[in-house]
């Protein structure tokens, strides 16, 4: 039987870093505040000329060499997000173009801080699936997950109760389907619209279309009722992951680690408690980089593996929860073994090139399609 397995990982966050006391300085709020309510003690904050498509394509990147695939093998990108570069283009065709993934089908998921959850999910079945959806099939397809977010861009700074909460950043994960044991066991996805106004991003779609009332009333930042949410939360987190291993005739006792989203410490906290398991167990790097929405599952997924708490054949569970409502979880049996050594120049060498292969691919392509343009517009 054929399932879907992680085969390689990567992150990329920004380079500038915000802390507590510098948002001290920015709104009525304190470290002890932000840390004792939240665990959080700095966030990365995307720079000039960085975006949701560059981010995760630097996320990209790094998951590619880490599994040894070309841009050319996948078939399937999917970039989870609810801060895309455009409402369209899809960020996973800028991302598509950047990587030269010439095979590959692209679009983005929206599902809140649950996206890479669903993604992972979706990706998984695509793969799996006797049929052609993703342009080839058989054994041997492989998919690419990536959750990016630039939430910096939709944060009201001005706005205490929020500004202090979230960061930017990506992570991916290839995934490939073949006949070995492990990989993806079970995954649940579920949503609950009549939650929807809980956090949302009131203006820039076609209900409310950006106008200069819409810009002055600060309505293209994201607005949340945090108390709501929290209790939302920690009941989601652990009925998804019952649910999930049950479906997979597993017991929370069974799993070696969790990655949840990274919201707040308070949350992962209780969720460990009702599932009775270790707060070990339940991985955080909230206190680095804040609520990093979709991309927090994986940056954090790939830290855990980068840190060797995740080895070869243990139970990983992802958890999410967000705006939608959304919730989902996805168990997975970790079926390679972790790099024990860093990449040969070689490979390095081999990636450097592929990269600038994708850039000239893509510059002759625009080229090209210009040169036609005019052509039409001469005859
Ligand atoms: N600094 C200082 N005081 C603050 C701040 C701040 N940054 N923010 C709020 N306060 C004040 C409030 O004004 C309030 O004051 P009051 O009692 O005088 O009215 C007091 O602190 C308590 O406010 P609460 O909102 O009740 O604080 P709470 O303990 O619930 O913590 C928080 C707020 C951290 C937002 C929490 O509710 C939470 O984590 N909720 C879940 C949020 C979440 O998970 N969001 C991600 C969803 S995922 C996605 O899709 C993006």
């Amino acid at each position: 039987m054929c399932s879907a397995h992680v085969v390689g990982w990567g992150k990329y966050v920004p380079e500038r870093v915000l802390t507590n006391a510098e948002l001290g300085r920015m709104v009525d709020t304190s470290d002890e505040w932000i840390r004792s309510r939240t665990g959080i003690s700095e966030r990365r904050i995307a720079g000039d000329g960085e975006t949701t498509a560059t981010m995760a394509t630097q996320a990209a990147w790094r998951a590619l060499e880490t599994a040894g695939v070309a841009p050319a093998q996948l078939d399937l990108i999917i970039v989870a997000t609810a801060t895309p570069d455009h409402a369209f283009p899809a960020t996973g065709c800028l991302v598509q173009d950047a990587l030269g993934a010439r095979n590959a089908a692209a679009f983005d998921l929206s599902a809140g801080c649950t996206g890479f959850v669903y993604a992972l999910g979706v990706a998984a079945d695509m793969i799996t699936a006797d049929g052609n959806r993703t342009g080839r099939s058989g054994s041997g397809k492989i998919a690419l997950v990536i959750g990016a977010e630039t939430l910096s861009r939709i944060t009201d700074w001005t706005d205490r109760a929020t500004c202090v909460l979230f960061g930017d950043g990506a992570g991916a994960v290839v995934l490939q389907g073949n006949g070995a044991q492990g990989g993806v066991l079970a995954t649940m996805l579920r949503a609950d619209g009549s939650g929807g106004d809980l956090l949302r991003l009131p203006a820039g779609g076609s209900e409310e279309p950006a106008s200069h009332r819409t810009v002055s009333e600060r309505r293209h930042y994201l607005r949340m009722r945090g108390r709501e949410v929290f209790r939302f939360a920690v009941k989601a987190m652990p009925d998804a992951v019952r649910e999930t291993l049950q479906d997979a005739g597993l017991t929370p006792a069974d799993v070696d680690l969790i990655i949840p989203h990274q919201a707040n410490e308070r949350i992962l906290e209780v969720a460990a408690r009702s599932l009775d398991v270790s707060p070990e167990v339940m991985y955080s790097n909230l206190d680095r980089y804040g609520n990093t929405s979709a991309a927090s599952i994986p940056i954090a997924l790939c830290e855990a593996a980068d840190e060797g708490r995740i080895q070869r054949d243990d139970l990983v569970v992802c958890v999410g929860f967000g705006a939608g409502l959304t919730w989902g979880a996805s168990a997975l049996r970790w079926s390679v073994p972790l790099p024990t050594e860093p990449p040969t120049v070689l490979r390095r060498g081999r990636y450097a090139a592929l990269q600038s292969y994708a850039w000239v691919r893509s510059m002759v392509r625009r080229f090209v399609r210009w040169l036609f343009s005019r052509g039409v517009k001469e005859q």
